[in-house]
Parts: C-alpha cells; sequence; structure tokens
C-alpha cells in the first residue's frame, strides 16, 4: 500500500496515530452520508466487475483498487497506509501474516544465489534460522556479527553483499547497534539495510528517517498489543518499493481483513501504551539493578547496557522489555523463580498489555553470550508495578529454597 497524500504526515505522531488510514472512500460511503470512525471489515476473496471492460481497467492498476482478495481490501489498505505514514520518509508498507514472513520476504526480495548477507548476532532466533536453512539451502552465505560493530562492518564486505540486517535492541540481550553508522556503511556501498524495529516501533526510533531502507515489525508485538492476532510489516523506501511489492505478490503472501482491523485498533493506542509499559519496565529494571541476587539488567536505557549511548543518542525512549540475571544461578533455579510467579505469564511473544517472562538463552556464533545460565527476559505490561515487583520479590524469595 503507497503513501496516502492527507497531508497526515505533516502532523505529530499521536494525531497520526488517531487520523491515519482513515480516508473517507474507506470509511464509509457518500450516498449514505457521514462516516464510520474505524474503516469497516471488508472481507473478500472474489470482486465482481461491472463487466469486461471494468475488469480490463483494473487489471491494468490492481495498486489501491479492489481487484482480488489477495490484493486486499480498505481495511488492509488503511493498516498499511496508516503504518507508512507512521514512519518518516517511508514510500509504502506491505503486510504479511507474521513477522518471521515479513522477514523472509524481506531477505528474499533482496538476494539471490551466490549473494552474500550480514547478519547481527542478536538477532531474533527464527531470523537466523532462516539463513541458516532456508538462505544456505539457495547458497546464500550469511555471516554474523558483533552488535556492537559500527562503522567497522565495513571490513566484512565481499563483492557480492547486497544486505545487512540489523535488529536495535537485539533479541534477548539488548545490545543497542549504532545504526547511523551502519547505514553510512551500507550507503557508501550500495547495500540495502534491514531493520527488525518491533522494540521500538517508528515512535520510538523513526527508522526510515535514520536512512533505514526497509524497517521490518512484528505487529504481533506492541502495534497489536492484546496478545490475539499475529502480523508482520515491511515499510520500504521509494528506491525499494516496486522491488519488495512485486516479491511480495509473487509470494502470494496476504492477510484478513478481520486481523488488519485488530492490529488499526491496537495502533490507535500505541504511543500511550508503549509510554506507560516503558515507564513501569525501567522502573522495575531499576529495582532489580539495585538487588545482590542480580547479576546484570540489559535494558538500553540503563547506563551499563552495550549500547547505551546510541541508545540516548538515537531513540525516543525505551518500551517494556527487558531482560536480567540471575546472579550466580544455574537453569535449576531460574525454573524456580520463574515457577513462582504469578502475575507474570510464562509465555512467547511479549508487547501485550500483559506481563510475561522466559527463560533466555541467546544463540550467538560471532560474540559468546558470558552473562550465564540464568538470563530472563520480562514483557511488562500495563499492570500496577508495585505489584509486579511484589510478585518479583517474592519469587526471588521461592528460587533460594
Ligand atoms: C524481535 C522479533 N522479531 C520478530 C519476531 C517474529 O514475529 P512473529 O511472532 O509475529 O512472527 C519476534 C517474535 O517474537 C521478535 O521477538
Amino acid at each position: 500500500m503507497a503513501k496516502s497524500d492527507d497531508g497526515a504526515r505533516k502532523r505529530g505522531h499521536n494525531t497520526q496515530l488517531v487520523t491515519a488510514g482513515r480516508r473517507p472512500e474507506w470509511t464509509g460511503d457518500p450516498r449514505l452520508g457521514g462516516g464510520i470512525v474505524n474503516p469497516p471489515i471488508w472481507r473478500a476473496s472474489t470482486i465482481i466487475y461491472d463487466n469486461i471492460a471494468d475488469l480490463d481497467a483494473r487489471s491494468k492498476d490492481t495498486h489501491d483498487k479492489l481487484y482480488y482478495g489477495r490484493r486486499g481490501t480498505p481495511t488492509v489498505w488503511a493498516l498499511a497506509d496508516a503504518l507508512t505514514v507512521m514512519d518518516d520518509g517511508a514510500a509504502g508498507t506491505l503486510l504479511f501474516p507474521s513477522g518471521v514472513a515479513a522477514i523472509a520476504a524481506a531477505l528474499l526480495a533482496l538476494l539471490s544465489p551466490g549473494d552474500h548477507l550480514l547478519m547481527v548476532d542478536s538477532a531474533y532466533e527464527p531470523t537466523r534460522s532462516f539463513c541458516d536453512n532456508f538462505l544456505a539451502r539457495m547458497g546464500i552465505a550469511t555471516t554474523y556479527y558483533d552488535p556492537m560493530i559500527g562503522a567497522e562492518i565495513a571490513a566484512l564486505l565481499r563483492p557480492n553483499t547486497k544486505a545487512i540486517f540489523t535488529e536495535a535492541p537485539g533479541s534477548l540481550t539488548f545490545e543497542v547497534q549504532d545504526i547511523p553508522a551502519i547505514v553510512a556503511v551500507a550507503k557508501a556501498h550500495a547495500i540495502a539495510t534491514i531493520l527488525d524495529n518491533s522494540w521500538a516501533s517508528p515512535l520510538l526510533f523513526p527508522a526510515m528517517a535514520m536512512g533505514i531502507d526497509i524497517s521490518m515489525m512484528s505487529l504481533s508485538k506492541y502495534v497489536g498489543g492484546h496478545s490475539d492476532a499475529m502480523m508482520g510489516s515491511l515499510t520500504v523506501n521509494a528506491a525499494l518499493w516496486p522491488k519488495l511489492r512485486q516479491n511480495c505478490y509473487l509470494l502470494g503472501q496476504a492477510v484478513s481483513a478481520d486481523d488488519a482491523a485488530l492490529m488499526l485498533r491496537g495502533l490507535r493506542t500505541l504511543d500511550v501504551r508503549l509510554e506507560r509499559q516503558g515507564k513501569s519496565a525501567l522502573a522495575i529494571a531499576n529495582w532489580l539493578a539495585a538487588r545482590d541476587d542480580v547479576g546484570e539488567v540489559r535494558h538500553p536505557a540503563m547506563a551499563d547496557c552495550p549500547g547505551h549511548a546510541f541508545f540516548m543518542r538515537d531513540f525516543g525512549g525505551a518500551s517494556g522489555l527487558f531482560a536480567f540475571t540471575l546472579k550466580g544461578a544455574d537453569k535449576a533455579k531460574r525454573a524456580r523463580f520463574i515457577d513462582a510467579l504469578t502475575l507474570f505469564g510464562i509465555g512467547f511473544s511479549w508487547g501485550g498489555f500483559e506481563s510475561l517472562v522466559v527463560p533466555a538463552d541467546p544463540p550467538r556464533s560471532a560474540v559468546p553470550w558470558t552473562g550465564g545460565d540464568a538470563l530472563i527476559r520480562l514483557s511488562i505490561g500495563l499492570e500496577d508495578v508495585a505489584d509486579l515487583i511484589a510478585d518479583l520479590d517474592a519469587a526471588f524469595a521461592a528460587a533460594e529454597v
């Protein structure tokens, strides 16, 4: 879905979150008067044409037109348009049934057999798995690099390097990358950059404005925000937009109008949830950091987190996901700690309104994880901080038994 030229881009982010994607032709019918606040759920597989001339005309340019269900309907276009508007400098957004599907589509669009990819060592594990299995099978080589590499990434470039994948902060260990330094190297060598921006969203890290070519998000996290729907997005700059859109069409990727409506609903309140969850998470991270039985706290806003200076320079704030280690603990003690929690669900994913916990064992190949066996990731929800702290406090006591 290419960007709307309704003028919303000039407004503040909060106004954009409220107004984006609500074009009159998507929210109402002039013959009925007025407009519905939320774009209705337009479900479709088949689209009926008036006649053959109509079919021929719409087949010439299927974009933004009702053509066939897989190409979307106004509910889906509204979500894509809103995500494009939020990322200043973007040309369009493509939607996928999951974040992983979006990552796979971006890599497949940019890479061909014989090419080389630079992948951050702190990437989400299934991203690594896609490279090690699918891309390797296609004859595409992946080199994992230190998340803290910055401009030194130039030394890893090969003549066939076609893409650099970044994730900031990194999965499980939260290193914040020097994205501008990496982008500068990539641009100097005409190499495409992809960022997994699921943690920050464009509200906290304006990926396109920072020079990233393709900004990916798992909308299943903060955008959806209610742990009841899955989706992924690729927001793309003008240079790569035609290629990415065609690739998405070739792969047959499509999302349902029902899921798009859930994501749009989540998007409207993204800023207030991020602000509140970010504030609560930092309060809890500080409380953990002051304890003797905690080893490291990995939270980008804390001074000893790798890349903290880049976080302070480039990010507008923190979301609610971070990790910490139980000092000197093994996996059994970690399990006792997690099992004792009552307000934190043990579950994958994050970014919902409810707090979650998982044991974290970072897969690494470029730089080993040296933080021990007892890394724990917390996703802080909308509960009262005092209750979450009391729950954690009780778990520390229970883990000692
Ligand atoms: C950083 C990151 N990127 C991508 C994904 C994949 O998103 P999805 O679960 O929507 O496929 C996840 C999921 O946990 C994630 O944590």
